[in-house]
């Protein structure tokens, strides 16, 4: 699997982008247990190119993450090219660009799955960021379309290989669908079927045995993996086992690089995922989401034989 010239193993499985959880020191896990790709949490090209330092701090990157991906949106070519070209971008060797995101916040400003709906500025985006981005591939990520009625993946990602991108990722799901219901994944096999360029689709894999399955019945080039991931980045391991050590790992690379007050924030929402689908952790979840400082978070866990619930989650998979 390729995109422009960078080389993936088969099967390609990446970490889907994830706003408020795909922080530096998850996606490095997610690398370690396998993942082909990760890509940054999606970052704002004027947030960019006005210099918002709580932007920035979404770029930091962990120093297993080769070849690496960023996520940009906005609505604006000018902008994207801007960004684009800004030296704090150099390290990415992969530019991608938010066409899914269903967030009021964002559609209004025509930003995210607002451009589905405008094919043209779209590849004026498309077409602004290969401008800028000095030979290194660009990619986008999109839907299905705005609703069950407007369905327009296929065309959509054609005009996008026109203007330039080098792969597309497609989740399967409608704006209007927001995260409910079932991807779906016959219409992702259309839109793969569609252009020349890999498709990377994406939709409720829960496992590298779905992975595989995608990419058989559907002739997609990869996945990539979303909420499977949440609590569970061991999804990209051949052998997945929820490894009691993870969630200790974790922990530990949330303090390389976020202030102890902020990791510890950012921890308590993964612990939270980390130990959803465990039974008799009420009152751990409690003490984790009052605990200020990672020792009080690991004396918690550890207290609570957390990785015994782990274990037992590898039993109820059998
Ligand atoms: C909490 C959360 C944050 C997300 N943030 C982003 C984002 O920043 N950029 C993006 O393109 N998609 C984002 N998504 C969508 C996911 O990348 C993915 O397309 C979606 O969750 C479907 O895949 P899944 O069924 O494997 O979860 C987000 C999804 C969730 C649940």
């Amino acid at each position: 699997m390729k995109i422009g010239s960078i080389t993936f193993a088969d099967p390609f499985v990446s970490l889907a982008p994830l706003a408020g959880y795909g922080d530096t020191a998850f996606r490095r896990i997610c690398r370690e247990y396998g993942a082909s790709l990760t890509v940054t949490e999606m970052v704002s090209v004027k947030g960019l190119v006005y210099g918002n330092e709580k932007t920035e701090t979404l770029l930091s990157l962990a120093p297993n993450e080769s070849p690496s991906c960023v996520q940009l949106f906005g609505s604006d070519p000018e902008y994207f090219y801007k960004a684009v070209k800004l030296p704090q971008l150099n390290k990415f060797d992969i530019i991608d660009i938010n066409m899914g995101c269903p967030v009021p916040k964002v559609t209004k400003c025509g930003e995210g799955s607002a451009l589905m709906s405008n094919p043209s500025l779209a590849a004026d985006i498309v077409r602004a960021c290969v401008d800028a981005a000095n030979g290194r591939p660009v990619t986008v990520k999109h839907r299905l379309g705005q609703n069950g009625d407007s369905i327009n993946s296929a065309e959509f990602a054609k005009t996008m290989q026109k203007a330039g991108a080098a792969a597309i990722t497609v989740h399967g799901r409608t704006v209007k669908q927001g995260y409910g219901g079932s991807a779906a994944w016959d219409e992702i096999g259309k839109t793969a079927k569609a252009v020349d360029i890999p498709v990377i689709g994406n939709g409720d894999i829960l496992s590298i045995a779905d992975a595989k399955a995608a990419i058989k019945n559907y002739g997609v080039a990869g996945v990539a993996i979303g909420r499977g991931a949440l609590g569970h980045p061991e999804v990209f391991a051949e052998q997945d086992k929820h490894m009691p050590e993870t969630l200790l790992k974790h922990i530990e690379y949330a303090l390389l690089y976020l202030p102890e007050r902020v990791a510890v924030r950012t921890m308590r929402k993964h612990l939270c995922k980390y130990l959803a689908g465990t039974t008799g952790t009420k009152e751990l979840r409690l003490k984790i989401n009052t605990a200020e400082t990672a020792e009080q978070l690991i004396s918690e866990l550890v207290k609570a034989d957390y990785g015994k619930q782990r274990y037992l989650r590898n039993e109820e998979k059998q």
